[in-house]
């Protein structure tokens, strides 16, 4: 099944839709290698029997209640060391989206790319990039979204149909998420990396309170000072200023 979302203008102009594929990201990715797709090819799925997550976790949604997506970026602009900044555009359009249809709530980012409500996880996005030379050749954003699933059994996590006791038209839900991540990311072709990260900073969760991590020496109060030029996350602890890429510190609390 194929539509056209008529909002944005680069970012879905071309749709397919599967009722069940293994992962929307690996189908993606093979088809920017295999057929040289366009930027803004949107994969979107009702169920996937191999969804992948960060740190090589799974990603686990129940059939035909979720958004499972992922957008084909060609980001030339972009130098491969700044990669790290489509995770801020697509977690301020995850964002956006949920706070546009949950106004009331107070949703943040979880660094790098998680989206947390009320200490619960509602959205993940896995950036994954294939890199040619100095360019990123293409970079697929894949988003899950927890949308009209009603419980999470021990899960840490929620849903919009959690938060709201409605249940959401999920076409309409995907077409808002490709205009706000479309305008993020012409935000940042257009006025580079400031006003895209002084909005992911603002939106960040545990910025700027004494919290407790986890590193490879154990455990440690800081505070979260912001993001670096490489994306790593900054921690201030004892005067003193730590950096860490995502496998390297866990957020305890
Ligand atoms: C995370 O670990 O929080 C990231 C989860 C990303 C899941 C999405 S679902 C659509 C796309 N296809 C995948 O296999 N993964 C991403």
């Amino acid at each position: 099944m194929h539509k056209i979302f008529a909002k944005p203008s680069i970012l879905g102009k071309k749709v397919i839709f599967l009722p069940e594929c293994h992962s929307t990201n690996d189908l993606l990715i093979k088809k920017a290698r295999e057929s040289g797709e366009k930027e803004g090819l949107v994969i979107y799925s009702d169920y996937q029997t191999k969804g992948r997550g960060q740190r090589g976790n799974a990603w686990v949604a129940e059939r035909g209640r979720n958004i499972l997506m992922s957008i084909l970026l060609k980001p030339a602009f972009l130098q491969p060391s700044l990669q790290y900044v489509l995770n801020l555009v697509a977690a301020m359009g995850v964002l956006g989206t949920l706070k546009s249809f949950l106004p009331e709530k107070e949703i943040k980012v979880k660094w790098p790319n998680d989206v947390y409500l009320n200490d619960k996880k509602i959205a993940g996005i896995l950036v994954e990039g294939n890199i040619k030379g100095r360019q990123i050749d293409f970079a697929v954003v894949g988003i899950g979204l927890n949308l009209n699933q009603k419980g999470f059994g021990l899960t840490n996590a929620t849903s919009v149909y959690l938060e709201s006791g409605k249940e959401f038209d999920k076409e309409a839900f995907i077409e808002e998420l490709v205009t706000q991540i479309e305008n993020w990311y012409l935000d940042l072709v257009k006025n580079g990396l400031d006003n895209l990260k002084e909005n992911y900073l603002n939106n960040l969760l545990w910025k700027g309170e004494m919290k407790t991590f986890q590193d490879n020496s154990g455990l440690f109060e800081g505070c979260i000072e912001g993001i670096d030029n490489s994306g790593k996350l900054v921690i201030n602890t004892e005067n003193q200023l730590r950096y860490y890429d995502v496998k390297e510190v866990r957020f305890i609390g």
